[in-house]
């Protein structure tokens, strides 16, 4: 029996994995991507991995090569005789498929649940996962991690007194009752009527929002849509300021610009995916701390 514990950082994953090595006082192990001239991947671990427990960290933003590159990975694992193989993804892909709204849909958080159970994974530690039944989809332990107890410290350092936390969808109230009931303050829910995905039609606020300075939880950024509408809806409304606290910047198409010209005063997320671009309106937060936590318990 090996009790040695090795840690790999995916290629989508680098930064985080080097934080959580930094942490644990750890190298990361070795490992090496081939790729073969139409794309497809072979990973190569270059470690004794054999009666180990293997900690492979890969969030699965776009594209979905990394996604695959992490099955390959855990497949690797296995075959080399890892004892446990524990699969990081601070941001995990495809969890708004979470249920089936309509026949003919594809259930995608439940393939992704199966996939990773197929290849081998034992364990899954996953930063806010959108899919709230995601131990139900998954062979195995999952451990969430909330980004609740990092990011609450932001708005304690804001220090304003006549706060709101707004959840734009019936999705994010959960979250943003966590907030609003640590700090004592009001809990906006919007009713978010979309189009299509990632389109939004419209947004209904009918509590009254006005002179309070606005916080906006949510899980995932990804056109900014979202976040747009609801800030200008605030805004409308009378909000003094409207920020949004946000995990994972998943940050698609031109939502970069389309964030940063917007009626947000500053937009907080983690570092669950790595950012393309900087700007003074956009704050990251380390979350390694907390998943270095999920792994050692
Ligand atoms: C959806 O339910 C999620 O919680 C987010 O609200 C959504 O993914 C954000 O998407 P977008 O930034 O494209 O509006």
């Amino acid at each position: 029996m090996n009790d040695s514990i090795y840690f790999f950082a995916g290629t989508a994953s680098q930064v985080i994995a080097t934080r959580l090595a930094e942490l644990s006082n750890r190298r990361l192990a070795k490992w090496e991507l081939i790729k073969f001239s139409d794309g497809e991947l072979r990973p190569i671990l270059q470690e004794d991995v054999k009666g180990a427990i293997v900690v492979l960290i890969q969030s699965t933003y776009p594209p979905i090569q990394h996604m695959f590159e992490l099955l390959l990975m855990i497949d690797a694992a296995k075959h080399a005789g890892a004892d446990k193989i524990v699969v990081v993804t601070p941001y995990l892909g495809y969890m708004r498929q979470d249920k089936i709204h309509a026949h003919g849909q594809s259930y995608g958080a439940s393939l992704v649940g199966k996939l990773l159970s197929a290849a081998g994974a034992d364990e899954l530690i996953v930063c806010n996962p959108h899919a709230r039944n995601l131990q139900l989809l998954f062979d195995g332990i999952v451990k969430q991690v909330s980004s609740f107890s990092i990011c609450r410290k932001y708005v304690e350092d804001l220090g304003l007194s006549n706060m709101c936390f707004v959840a734009p969808d019936s999705g994010a109230l959960e979250e943003a009752k966590l907030y609003a009931d640590y700090f004592n303050a009001k809990l906006i829910s919007c009713v978010k009527i979309r189009n299509k995905p990632n389109q939004v039609k419209e947004i209904k606020i009918t509590d009254s929002v006005e002179n309070l300075d606005a916080i906006l939880i949510d899980d995932i950024i990804d056109t900014g849509n979202t976040l747009v509408a609801v800030a200008n809806q605030l805004k409308k409304q009378g909000a003094s300021s409207v920020r949004a606290l946000c995990t994972h910047p998943v940050f698609s198409e031109n939502s970069f610009e389309r964030l940063i010209n917007s009626h947000l005063a500053e937009i907080v997320v983690t570092n669950t995916i790595p950012l393309k671009y900087t700007s003074e309106k956009i704050q990251v937060i380390d979350i390694a701390p907390l998943i270095l936590e999920a792994i050692n318990r």
